[in-house]
């Protein structure tokens, strides 16, 4: 491909069983905010699948925001905004309000403050109500980790020491401390869990 759209397989694999979720857990119309868009192919498959949700598309890094961008023009698709230039753990965020918000593989490489942003904005973005939902690989009390998830959380540490795959019960205290209570928790291939939190 010559245009900026990227291409990440993990995407192919699990952007269906995350539509699956998604079908259950968001609302049947209003904007579904995400958050780390990365290559944007998410976001076109949902929007594609979802046609009476309008996505917005986000991410600091701006060659993802050509990406995302690249993406949505190539679906032609009409429920794809713009995406925006958004660091989570940015105190100001440059929306004022979403019916529901989305973050794939974020929590695990970024630094803790991402994920505190993440849910500080969530209590202030959504309605009562308005789901939150993570997808990614977490560590969950007594259970045991999944020997790649293990090798996985190694990697991501050595890369960046403020990375690392987070204990679940951390966020879900996190999320309940600004109002969000964890509503399900769902097994997802490759030892990955989608994680829904509404606000109260
Ligand atoms: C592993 S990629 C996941 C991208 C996409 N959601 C996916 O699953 O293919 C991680 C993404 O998180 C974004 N990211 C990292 N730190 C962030 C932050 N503080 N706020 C928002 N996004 C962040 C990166 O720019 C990158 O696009």
């Amino acid at each position: 491909m010559t245009d900026e759209r990227r291409h990440a397989p993990a995407t192919e694999r699990n952007r269906d069983p995350i539509l699956a979720v998604l079908r259950e857990v968001l609302p049947a119309e209003g904007t579904v905010l995400e958050i780390a868009s990365g290559t944007g192919e998410h976001v076109v498959h949902f929007a594609k699948a979802l046609p009476g949700l309008v996505f917005q598309p986000s991410d600091p890094d701006p060659d993802a925001l050509a990406s995302i961008r690249a993406w949505a023009v190539a679906a032609k698709l009409n429920n794809v905004r713009p995406p925006l230039l958004l660091d989570a753990a940015a105190a100001d965020w440059p929306i004022a309000r979403a019916d529901a918000m989305l973050c794939i593989n974020m929590v695990h490489i970024s630094p803790w403050a991402a994920t505190v942003g993440l849910m500080r904005q969530g209590a202030k973005l959504l309605p009562a109500g308005g789901p939150l939902v993570l997808y990614g690989p977490y560590v969950r009390d007594g259970v045991e980790t999944a020997a790649s998830n293990v090798a996985f959380d190694a990697d991501l540490r050595r890369r960046n020491p403020a990375w690392g795959i987070r204990r679940l019960e951390d966020v879900v205290a996190l999320a309940a401390g600004e109002g969000l209570a964890l509503v399900a928790v769902e097994e997802m291939p490759a030892n990955n869990l989608t994680v829904v939190f509404q606000r109260g």
